[in-house]
Order: structure tokens, then C-alpha cells, then sequence
């Protein structure tokens, strides 16, 4: 078993060049199996969800190849709809997989999703809205099976914004002749880079990034080629480990408007942030001071998947601060080993009331979820003494690289295998 051993107390310099999205890369994924031909994929991270992805790529009888961030995928033979469950419980975003088969074969089987550990998941918008197109679901023990005859055109209005619900609806009637409309589509980043990587292998879809998009389907897709966005929380990560270690440093290779919201509460509690075309310089404040309240919000809002990140940055914060969380129930892991490094957080609901100490202290602590993970490493950067992170294979999910990446910028930290 490996775990992640920080010391913490070294301020942070240098510049660091962000990952492809994680959240970008999977639904591209998935919508490679669309063209029945070659998509080639650049700037893809090479993270457990990737290798997953691919995996279930090549058990649906594609060609893969991945290599120096390239992926290629050949999907012009498809020789099976399913998804086997082992792989659907590795990971939450294998549902899309569900919009890709039936917009290629008219049919998928897939079982309810797996992921990170957030609290109850539902996939009702993603049923509801397959349901209005007119695509059977068929449940049986956790197993899903949808079968399409036809895909119909129609306008969908999705109750709550939902990134993967939007992403389903987007691949399943991509070729479906006519025009959808979904209403209160997600707007975050990641589904525009969908909407672009579908275009560019000659998909007629426009509106991503607004709360309306329309697709219209056509039966004639082709190969492409498409790079891969920088993953928005990733750079986060790295701002909020300068806020915490103290120094300065930059943070290249990203869309500074798709952190507008964290880079403005990075700025509330006293960092220096320059915003170039392509990167960030954060300078870490003297000290760093509390934030009323922040709250998680769908994009352009504050991120559900930085809160774990903000709540550490408020943990040595000179003053109490206030996040609510309103996206996902139960997405306060981190807390109770944020507290057993010396933090003083209260939960109430969806309210994480946090007041700052002076000082967290290094020990053994467990990453719960992906970005609870990120954000005990985050910590471990200003604790006193040493912090043993386990469960590392959460981190493993969403960075590249992590180690190497915080240690360029002069973190004292090592992955150790404690197997023996
Ligand atoms: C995606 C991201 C995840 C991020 C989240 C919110 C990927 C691979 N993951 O997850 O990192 O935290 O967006 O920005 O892109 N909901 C329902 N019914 C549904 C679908 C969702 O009730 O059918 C609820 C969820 O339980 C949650 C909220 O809607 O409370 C947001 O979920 P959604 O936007 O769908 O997130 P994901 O696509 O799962």
C-alpha cells in the first residue's frame, strides 16, 4: 500500500505547467465510440479514470493506444453495448457511456455507477431525460438496460443543471436526425470541450456554456483530432497549496476565467493574484484572512470540487469563516481529518463553519474522495512536522503526477510503499 508522506513548512516557488481535465477527458472518451472511426485525443492525463475509461473502450472492441499524453481511438468496430459492472463501479462518469452506445448501436447495458464517495448519486435527470427522447430503461438487480428503436428529437428542460446529465443527452442524440434542445444545460467548461470535440468530428451542436443547447443530429461523423482542456481544479489545487505554504509561484497552461470564482476568493483572503492570458502568479499573503462565506454553486459559481481546497485555506485562516455546500450532501470528508490535524470546523448540514488556528499539525490521516485527498495533502504543506496521507489511490483518480508536480515547486514530499 502506498502512502503520501509530507513535511510540511517549505515555502513554494517556481512555475508549473497544469494536467488535461479529468472531467473534460472522460466524456470525450466515452463520445470517441460516435464516429465509428479514429479520434485522436492530445493533452490527455494519464489518471486511474483514463486507464478505466480505456479499458472499457477496449472491451467495447475499440483500438486504443495512449501514449505521451495521445490518445488514439479507433472505434470502427463496435462488438459490444455493455459495460461490465466491475468497471461501471470504478468510476461515477462511466453512465456516459450509456448516451455514447445508444447514439452509436440504438442499445447499452450498464449498471448504477460507481465513484467517489459523495453522498447519495442519483441518475433520475439522466433517466428522465432518455425517457422523453424515447429510449426504454429496463432495471433489473442494478443492472440498466436502454434500448432505442429510434432516438426522438425534443426539448428537455433538466430540472437541476447536471454536468452528466447534460454530457448523456448531448452524446445520445448526436445522431439522431432533428434538434434537441436541452434547458438549463450545465454550463461548465468541461461541456463546452464536449461541444467542440463533437463538432470537430462533425457533430452540429452549438449554445455549451450557456443554459441552452441545441443539437442537431447527423448521421455523418468522421475522424478528428481535438486537445484536451486544463483542468480548472488542478490549478486550484496548486493556488491553494502557495496560499497555504506561503511564496509565490506560477501556474501554467490554463483558462484563468474558469477559476474566476476560486481566483476571487484566493484574493478575499489576501493572496496576490496576477491574471496573464494563459496563467496565474499567485503570491501567498503575510497572513491569510477568513471568508465570510462561500458558497458551492454550479459553474460560473465556486466549485463543489475546490471546497475541500477552500476549507483547508480557511483552516489557518486569522479569523471564522463559513462554506456551504450546496451541490453535493455529505461532501464534507475531509473535515474530521482536517480536525485531527488541528483544525476547528463544525458541520451542520450543508454548513461547515470554520475557525481558523494558528498552526495544523502533521499526522496519519486518510483521503476519503478525491479532492478530500488533494486537500489533507494541501494542508500537510503547512502542518507542522510530518503527515501520512493513505488512500492515495483517490489522489490517483484526478492528479498527475502529484508528487513530482508539488515537489518541483519545492514541497518536502515522497509516495512511500508501505507494503512490506
Ligand atoms: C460532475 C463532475 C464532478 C463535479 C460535479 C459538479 C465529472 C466526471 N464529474 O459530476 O467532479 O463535482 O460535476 O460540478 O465531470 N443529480 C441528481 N440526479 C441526477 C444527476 C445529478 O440528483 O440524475 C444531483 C447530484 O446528486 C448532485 C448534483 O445533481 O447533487 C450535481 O451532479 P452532476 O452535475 O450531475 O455531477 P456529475 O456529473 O456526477
Amino acid at each position: 500500500m502506498s502512502v503520501i508522506k509530507i513535511r510540511g513548512g517549505r515555502p513554494l516557488s517556481g512555475s508549473i505547467a497544469v494536467q488535461g481535465a479529468k472531467n473534460s477527458v472522460l466524456p470525450i472518451l466515452a463520445a470517441s465510440v460516435l464516429n465509428g472511426g479514429k479520434s485522436i485525443i492530445h493533452n490527455c492525463p494519464d489518471l486511474t479514470d483514463v486507464r478505466i475509461s480505456l479499458d472499457i473502450l477496449k472491451h467495447l472492441g475499440c483500438d486504443v493506444s495512449f501514449s505521451n499524453g495521445t490518445v488514439v481511438v479507433d472505434s470502427s468496430e463496435i462488438t459490444c453495448t455493455s459495460v461490465p459492472d466491475e468497471l461501471m463501479r470504478c468510476m461515477r462518469s462511466s453512465v456516459i457511456f450509456a448516451g455514447a452506445l445508444l447514439a452509436r448501436a440504438g442499445k447499452a447495458q450498464i449498471s448504477y455507477p460507481g465513484g467517489c464517495n459523495l453522498g447519495h448519486r442519483p441518475i433520475d435527470l439522466h433517466l428522465k431525460a432518455f425517457k422523453k427522447l424515447g429510449i426504454i430503461t429496463e432495471e433489473e438487480h442494478g443492472n440498466l438496460n436502454f434500448t432505442a428503436d429510434s432516438i426522438s428529437p425534443c426539448q428537455i428542460f433538466l430540472e437541476f443543471p447536471s454536468v452528466g446529465a447534460t454530457e448523456n443527452i448531448m452524446l445520445a442524440v448526436c445522431r439522431t436526425h432533428g434538434t434537441t434542445t436541452i434547458i438549463n444545460a450545465a454550463r461548465e467548461p468541461e461541456i463546452v470541450d464536449l461541444q467542440v470535440f463533437l463538432n470537430s468530428m462533425g457533430a452540429h451542436i452549438r449554445g455549451a456554456g450557456t443554459d441552452v443547447i441545441e443539437i442537431e443530429g447527423t448521421e455523418k461523423l468522421h475522424d478528428c483530432e481535438h486537445t484536451v482542456i486544463a483542468d480548472r481544479i488542478v490549478a486550484a489545487t496548486y493556488m491553494a497549496a502557495v496560499v497555504v505554504a506561503g511564496g509565490r509561484a506560477e501556474i501554467k497552461n490554463i483558462v484563468p476565467n474558469h477559476i474566476s470564482a476560486f481566483i476571487a476568493v484566493m484574493r478575499e483572503c489576501g493572496a496576490s493574484v496576477t491574471v496573464c492570458d494563459d496563467s496565474v502568479i499567485i503570491t501567498a499573503p503575510k497572513y491569510i484572512r477568513p471568508v465570510k462565506m462561500i458558497n458551492t454553486l454550479p459553474y460560473p459559481g465556486f466549485p463543489t470540487d475546490a471546497q475541500s481546497l477552500v476549507m483547508t485555506v480557511m483552516a489557518t485562516a486569522r479569523g471564522t469563516s463559513i462554506i456551504k455546500e450546496n451541490i453535493f450532501g455529505g461532501r464534507f470528508n475531509h473535515a474530521g481529518e482536517l480536525a485531527r490535524m488541528g483544525a476547528d470546523i463544525s458541520i451542520a448540514d450543508k454548513i461547515a463553519v470554520v475557525r481558523g488556528v494558528r498552526n495544523l499539525s502533521g499526522c496519519d490521516v486518510a483521503a476519503a474522495d478525491l479532492r478530500s485527498g488533494a486537500s489533507l495533502a494541501v494542508a500537510a504543506l503547512c502542518a507542522h512536522g510530518e503527515t501520512k496521507i493513505s488512500n492515495v489511490c483517490y489522489i490517483d483518480r484526478g492528479y498527475e503526477n502529484f508528487e513530482q508536480a508539488l515537489s518541483l515547486l519545492g514541497a518536502d514530499i515522497e509516495r512511500v510503499d508501505e507494503s512490506d
